[in-house]
């Protein structure tokens, strides 16, 4: 998509995406293990799943395109922001919580390399051809033995007209599966989704992946 479709869905606030609670699958997944360790968190809205990451002990690295999101971010989140620029980003940071305002798809430009990322809808905001670029990305961006916790998004009949864009498992293991191990672990269905019922959509499932980094 194009950044002036989201600046203006945040414009607009049709950010249905948007969740008041945690990820589910972040809070029964996510590893305390590692705590100090840096998360990379791409296409991260004003996402409270940073948050969390951040009382887990992590660094955190948000990448998002809307200045919108990201001062909604820390006004709702009752934490002031200090600004700088950082290559090609304006990074607006708080303790060691980062968000990077500008274009995920410049992060090269940072020089860095992760060990741990999440992704909760960036993937299925991403159309076709972006999400094979966001796969070699991701490739470049991960460390050897470096973990991502993916979460997508199927449902039936598919659209890839705009986003949320189904994604299924097939394409998951075509996009990652030549660098990453891909695990699923597990699906939820949402029964109560609009769509589903009011019969426009059969099933809505939330589907989350472990990837791990091929040395
Ligand atoms: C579907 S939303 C998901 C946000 C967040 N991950 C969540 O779970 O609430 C996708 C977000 O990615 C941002 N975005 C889209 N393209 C981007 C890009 N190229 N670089 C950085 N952010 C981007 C949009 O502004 C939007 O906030």
């Amino acid at each position: 998509m194009e950044a002036a479709f989201w600046h203006q869905k945040w414009k607009e606030n049709r950010i249905g995406f948007h969740q008041a609670d945690f990820n589910r699958w972040l809070q029964s997944w996510w590893s305390a293990q590692q705590q100090g360790e840096p998360v990379l968190v791409p296409l991260c809205g004003k996402s409270r799943d940073l948050l969390w990451l951040s009382g887990q002990g992590h660094p955190v690295d948000g990448f998002e395109l809307s200045e919108l999101a990201i001062t909604q971010f820390f006004d709702e989140s009752n934490l002031s922001a200090e600004t700088s620029e950082v290559g090609p980003y304006r990074c607006h940071r708080h303790d060691d919580l980062r968000i990077y305002q500008g274009d995920f798809f410049a992060v090269p430009e940072l020089g860095r390399r992760y060990r741990l990322a999440y992704d909760r809808a960036a993937l299925i905001a991403l159309p076709t051809a972006m999400r094979r670029q966001y796969a070699t990305l991701m490739s470049r961006l991960i460390e050897a033995g470096g973990q991502v916790l993916l979460v997508t998004l199927e449902y039936q009949p598919e659209q890839q007209v705009q986003p949320p864009f189904s994604v299924g498992e097939m394409e998951v293991r075509t996009l990652f599966e030549r660098d990453f191990s891909v695990e699923v672990l597990g699906r939820a269905a949402e029964l109560d989704h609009p769509r589903v019922l009011s019969g426009q959509l059969s099933y809505f499932d939330e589907v989350a992946y472990r990837l791990i980094r091929r040395g």
